[in-house]
C-alpha cells in the first residue's frame, strides 16, 4: 500500500525524514517539481531505478533525468563542465533546465540508458529540493505518468495509474509551469542545441549572448531507424485515444474560427469538442461544439499550466474528435506546440 503525504501548505519534518529514509532504502516516490510531478528513486541504486522503468512501462533505451539539490552533487556525477555550461547553470538553476553532460562512472547504466552522457537538473521547488537534500543522494526522476500518457501536473491526475507501483506520493498541489523542463546540450562549437523545449526558451538563451538552435525534430516526426540526439524524441507521447487535431495559430481570430467552421460543415456526422481560448468560446458554442476553455490567447503561462490536465481529460468528454487551438511559437509557446503536435500525432488543421 502506498501512502500520501500532504505538503501543500508546509513540508512536515517527520514525513520528510520518512521520504528520505525510503529513498535511501531503494523505494520509489512521486513528488512535485516546478514543471511536472516526477517519479523518483536513488539515482545511484540500480535496483531502485529499475523499479521506475517498470512502474512507467518505460522503454529501456530512454534515459532518466537526475535531479540534484546542490553543486557538489553535480560534480559527483558529471565531469568536464565548460564555461558555457557553467553560465547556463548559473543563470537557470534552480529551474526548468536539464543539461546533458559527460557522465561519471558512479551512475548505474540504466539511468543513462548506457549513454556516456547524463541529463541533470536542479528543480526550483522547495519540496523537491528538500527531498533530495534530506536523502543526500541524486534522484533519478522521469515525469510521473505511465509512458506515452501526458505528464502529471497534479497528484490526482497520476495517482490511479501509479498507486500500485509507488511507495509514497508527496502532494504539493498543482505544478507552476505544467510542461517538462527544457532539455539541452552544448555542442563542440559552443552552440546550445535544444532537444526538448520548455519554459527556458531559445530567446532566454540568446539573451545571455549564447548561440542556440532548436533540434530539427522538435516539430517533426522521427522516421523508423532515424538517428536522434535524445532517445525521448522517438517515443509516442501524450496522445489521447480520441482523435485529436491541432488548429494552427493565427494572430487573426477570424482565420482560426473560420477553419473550424469549415471543418464542422464537412464533418456533420461527428461529435466535436474543442480546447479553445476564452476569446473564441462564444463563436464555437454557436456552432454547437463542446468547448473546454484553457486560458486567454496570449496567456502562454496559463495555457502551459493547464494543457496536460486537459489533454488527459479528452477521453472522458464523450466526443468523436477533439480540436486543440495552437499558440504562437515564441517563448514557452514553442514548448506548448512541441507537446501539442505530438498529442495530435501530427494531424494539423
Ligand atoms: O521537467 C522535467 O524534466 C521532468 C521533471 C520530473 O523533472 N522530468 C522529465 O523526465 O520530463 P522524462 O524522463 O519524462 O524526460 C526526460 C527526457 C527524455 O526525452 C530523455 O530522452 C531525455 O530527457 N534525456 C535524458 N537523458 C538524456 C541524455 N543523456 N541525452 C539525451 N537526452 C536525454
Ligand atoms: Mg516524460
Amino acid at each position: 500500500m502506498s501512502v500520501i503525504y500532504n505538503f501543500k501548505e508546509n513540508i512536515k519534518k517527520e514525513e520528510l525524514d520518512n521520504v528520505a529514509q525510503n529513498i535511501k532504502m531503494g523505494k520509489v516516490v512521486v513528488f512535485p517539481t516546478e514543471t511536472v510531478y516526477g517519479i523518483g528513486a536513488d539515482a545511484t541504486n540500480k535496483e531502485a531505478v529499475d523499479k521506475i522503468f517498470i512502474a512507467k512501462g518505460r522503454p529501456q533505451d530512454n534515459p532518466l533525468i537526475v535531479h540534484i539539490s546542490n553543486i557538489k552533487m553535480l560534480n559527483s556525477i558529471a565531469e568536464d563542465v565548460n564555461d558555457i555550461e557553467k553560465k547556463l547553470i548559473e543563470n537557470f538553476w534552480p529551474g526548468p533546465m536539464t543539461i546533458i553532460l559527460k557522465s561519471k562512472d558512479i551512475l548505474p547504466k540504466n539511468v543513462t540508458a548506457g549513454l556516456k552522457t547524463v541529463g541533470i537538473r536542479m528543480p526550483d521547488n522547495d519540496i523537491a529540493l528538500s527531498i533530495i537534500e534530506s536523502a543526500g543522494v541524486p534522484i533519478a526522476a522521469p515525469s510521473a505518468n505511465v509512458s506515452g500518457r501526458p505528464s502529471g501536473t497534479k497528484l490526482e491526475d497520476v495517482y490511479d495509474e501509479l498507486k500500485d507501483k509507488v511507495d509514497i506520493f508527496v502532494d504539493g498541489g498543482s505544478t507552476n509551469i505544467g510542461i517538462e523542463s527544457t532539455v539541452l546540450k552544448v555542442e563542440e562549437d559552443n552552440t546550445v542545441r535544444i532537444l526538448r523545449p520548455g519554459k527556458i526558451s531559445i530567446e532566454d538563451i540568446l539573451n545571455l549572448g549564447i548561440n542556440a538552435k532548436l533540434d530539427e525534430h522538435i516539430f517533426k516526426d522521427v522516421k523508423e531507424g532515424e538517428k536522434v540526439e535524445s532517445p525521448g524524441m522517438k517515443h509516442r507521447h501524450y496522445a489521447p485515444k480520441t482523435k485529436t487535431i491541432l488548429l494552427e495559430y493565427n494572430s487573426d481570430d477570424s482565420i482560426m474560427i473560420n477553419k473550424v467552421k469549415e471543418y464542422i460543415s464537412e464533418n456533420t456526422n461527428k461529435k466535436v469538442g474543442i480546447i479553445c481560448f476564452e476569446e473564441h468560446e462564444n463563436e464555437y458554442q454557436k456552432m454547437g461544439i463542446k468547448c473546454i476553455t484553457i486560458a486567454k490567447k496570449n496567456n502562454l503561462m496559463g495555457i502551459s499550466k493547464n494543457i496536460f490536465s486537459l489533454l488527459r481529460n479528452i477521453d472522458n468528454l464523450d466526443i468523436d474528435l477533439c480540436i486543440v487551438e495552437g499558440v504562437e511559437k515564441k517563448l514557452i509557446g514553442t514548448a506548448i506546440m512541441n507537446r501539442l503536435i505530438r498529442a495530435c500525432e501530427y494531424n494539423i488543421l
